[in-house]
């Protein structure tokens, strides 16, 4: 089977990665012209643990992998299309920016030269795939193409495995034919028993919003019980240990701490919001969800001013600036939002990430990036973890707190023991505690 790729960020590049370890020939390909010569350097534009190995392998020596910046000449032979194009949130509105997707859906149907299936596999609103089939319809007969929405569940820093080993795979297909020829591509997963939840093309649609938006509830839930926590004198450790043991309940995604952020969450809320509203449904639950969040972040940063007593010309220290640990995504990271509020107030930012620094200067010249967590940490009034790397769990924190007594520290993610910091002399703030 011959798979051809278009975009190849997170989605794109781990998918076409691993579709060429289950054996298939697989093209990537991108418009983004520097991206593929990095690529055709087995160079990964971005951090994920596991990829260059996989691309080493596929690109130089079983050759089942290649990189294009010609979509025309990498539709024709294709047997399976997946479009795994950015959706970005419009500005303001908030809807789903499907321009990337109508530019890829226009030019597939002007170059295919056979019969293929076209997945979307990129993030989408329901009804997106219905209308990509229509675009595709305007040079295309029917019988030489099928759509098919396939969305994708993988989570950044551990891209590889979700992929190999995903929960589920779902696919909404319309007939017989592409649902057999999806099937067929997934069938490695059987192996491992994969659950192929096969429905119509709009609740797979559905399922993708459906799921990041309850994920994104149960965090936005959880902040709500901390802050009471807080107030209270509970433990919101505990209180979710106490929750998650319940089977109904999981203890995933009851993490207590600055919000979600990233690629996928905030943008995904909005836009399922968005549809809910076109359609007349009352969202409540999920504006809520959004709103809450989207004020936690400044709420969060008032904290931590008060209690360390930032003023204009202090410094303040982040250690951790991705939306989470081991990716170097810092899109809607909570750790540069708290940034900028502290850098519009006239506070110097101190920043260290084992790998996000240089996506989080491009647009944040302002931060100063130091070679370590110690220098970041010097000479500073408050200390910030906003992401819970490993390696900022086993700081030497004597080497820190270096007589200051009462130094600051806002442990956003819970990764420290508070009587331990406190015994050591600083003046810790945990989420929730
Ligand atoms: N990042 C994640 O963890 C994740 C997980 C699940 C689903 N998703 C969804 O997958 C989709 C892709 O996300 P991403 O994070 O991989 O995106 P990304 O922004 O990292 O990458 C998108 C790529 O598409 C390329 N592109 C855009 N237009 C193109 C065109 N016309 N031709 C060729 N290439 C083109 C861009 O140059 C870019 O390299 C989104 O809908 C997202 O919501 C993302």
């Amino acid at each position: 089977m011959n798979l051809t790729i278009i975009g190849t960020g997170y989605v794109g590049l781990i998918s076409g990665a691993c579709f060429a370890e289950f054996g298939y020939q697989t093209v990537c390909v991108d418009k983004d012209q520097n991206r593929i010569d990095e690529l055709n350097q087995s160079k990964c534009p971005f951090y994920e643990p596991g990829i260059e190995d996989l691309l080493n392998k596929h690109l130089n020596k079983t050759k089942l992998l290649s990189f294009s910046n010609s979509l025309a000449e990498s539709v024709k032979d294709a047997d399976i299309i997946f479009i795994t194009v950015g959706t970005p949130s419009k500005r303001l509105e908030g809807d789903a920016d499907l321009s990337f997707v109508w530019d890829v859906a226009r030019q597939i149907s002007q170059n295919i030269k056979k019969y293929c299936l076209i997945v979307t596999k990129s993030t989408v609103p329901v009804g997106t795939t219905k209308q990509v089939k229509q675009i595709i319809l305007e040079n295309i007969h029917e019988e030489n193409f099928d759509v098919v929405s396939n969305p994708e569940f993988l989570r950044e820093g551990s891209a590889i495995d979700d992929f190999m080993r995903p929960d589920r795979v779902v696919i909404g297909c319309e007939n017989q034919k592409s649902e057999s020829l999806i099937k067929e591509l997934y069938r490695p997963l059987n192996l491992n028993e994969t659950p192929i939840v096969s429905t119509s093309i709009e609740t797979s649609e559905i399922i993708k919003y459906a799921s990041n938006s309850f994920l994104a509830t149960k965090i936005s839930f959880i902040n709500q019980v901390a802050d009471l926590s807080e107030k209270v004198g509970a433990n919101i450790q505990d209180v979710a240990k106490g929750m998650g043991i319940d089977k109904r309940i999981g203890s995933k995604f009851l993490h207590a701490g600055p919000g979600y952020g990233g690629s996928c969450f905030p943008k995904d809320v909005k836009a399922f919001i968005n549809t809910a509203k076109k359609h007349n449904v009352d969202f409540s639950i999920l504006n809520a969800v959004d709103s809450f969040n989207d004020r936690r972040v400044s709420e969060i940063t008032n904290k931590i001013i008060s209690k360390s007593n930032l003023n204009k010309g202090d410094t303040a220290t982040i250690l951790g600036l991705s939306f989470k640990p081991n990716t170097d995504d810092v899109r809607d990271s909570t750790s540069i939002k708290i940034a900028k509020i502290l850098n519009t107030k006239g506070i110097n930012i101190k920043c260290y990430d084992p790998e996000a620094m240089p996506n989080a200067k491009k647009e944040n010249a302002f931060l100063t990036l130091c070679d370590d967590s110690y220098a970041a940490c010097n000479n500073s009034k408050a200390i910030i973890i906003g992401t819970e790397w490993n390696e900022f769990r086993a700081l030497d924190l004597k080497k820190i707190i270096n007589n200051k007594n009462k130094l600051c520290i806002f442990d956003l993610r819970n990764i420290y023991n508070p009587k331990e910091l406190q015994e050591l002399g600083f003046n810790y703030f945990g989420t929730g505690t």
